[in-house]
């Protein structure tokens, strides 16, 4: 059955939301939002808004599902090649010179660039001294990312991107083990080495502070207003001198706290406190 939600009627579903699980979708851009409903309607074989609305009002076990299917988590292990050659000949160096480092990856998904980063920090031998925050809302992604475990199939794409930037004999199987399944797990002293848990940009609050934040497609799925608000939590915990990074296609620099940001390589979206 095709089903075709208007934009309009998603206010309604978004306010009851946040009257009865406190969940605020509703500074999320609407486009993406009618798709993800749209499919989460189709799934749970229902023919309209309200069934939705009763469904999530007589069945509370359900909001963690429908929270998480209203997310999209596309992620890779070191995509967009530029920015990752940036992270390591350019970043690197400086967060090596520091006592200690910390790092957020905000919006975290299942743990692929997290896993990314953890790499290059071990590569040159300042993982040790690094304390790894990622976080994200959807509690599924955030199951995997912890498991740190991959279809080998997605990890011979990872490791193709790898070696775009590291062109050396050495691979990111070196990390980790086969498992069952056809599976690849990263081993224990990278998964050790991070703190995944949840966390929400738009009712999160946070008093940490950190030397890099990566933010990289998360605030894309925002409405402006909301961009501009958790912009400026994100720079709040951003260490003085410290460097946050957006994905390629992110355009914040409208934002107000944008202006007390240094641009560093903006071709690759990562700027300077
Ligand atoms: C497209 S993924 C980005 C993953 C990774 N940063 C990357 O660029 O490869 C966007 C992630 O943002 C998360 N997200 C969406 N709304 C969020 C919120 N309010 N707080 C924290 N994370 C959120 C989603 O669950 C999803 O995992």
């Amino acid at each position: 059955m095709f089903i075709d939600i208007n934009q309009t009627d998603l206010h309604p579903l978004l306010e009851f939301v946040f009257q009865k699980y406190t969940f605020d979708f509703r500074g999320y851009s609407l486009n993406t939002l009618k798709r993800r409903v749209e499919r989460f309607v189709k799934l749970f074989g229902l023919r309209n808004i309200h069934e939705l609305i009763q469904l999530l009002e007589n069945n509370p076990a359900i909001f963690d599902t429908f929270r998480n299917e209203l997310t999209v988590n596309t992620t890779e292990m070191f995509r967009d090649e530029t920015f990752w050659r940036a992270i390591k000949q350019e970043i690197i160096p400086q967060l090596a010179l520091k006592k200690e480092i910390r790092i957020w990856h905000n919006g975290c998904s299942t743990g692929e660039e997290v896993y990314s980063l953890a790499i290059l920090l071990e590569n040159v031998g300042i993982l040790d001294k690094a304390s790894i925050t990622a976080t994200d809302i959807n509690t599924e992604a955030l199951k995997t990312a912890t498991k740190g475990e991959y279809k080998k199939r997605y990890v011979d794409i990872y490791n193709e991107n790898y070696k775009k930037i590291y062109s050396t004999t050495s691979s990111i199987y070196d990390y980790g083990t086969p498992t069952d399944g056809d599976k690849f797990q990263f081993n224990s002293r990278l998964r050790n080495k991070i703190n995944f848990h949840y966390f929400d940009d738009i009712q999160g609050y946070s008093e940490e502070i950190y030397d890099l934040i990566l933010s990289r497609n998360v605030l894309i799925y925002f409405t402006m207003g909301l961009q501009n608000q958790v912009m400026s939590k994100l720079f709040h915990n951003l260490n003085h001198n410290g460097y946050i990074a957006f994905g390629i296609k992110e355009n914040l620099t409208w934002s107000s706290s944008f202006k007390y940001l240094k641009e560093f390589n903006s071709e690759n979206k990562i700027y300077q406190k």
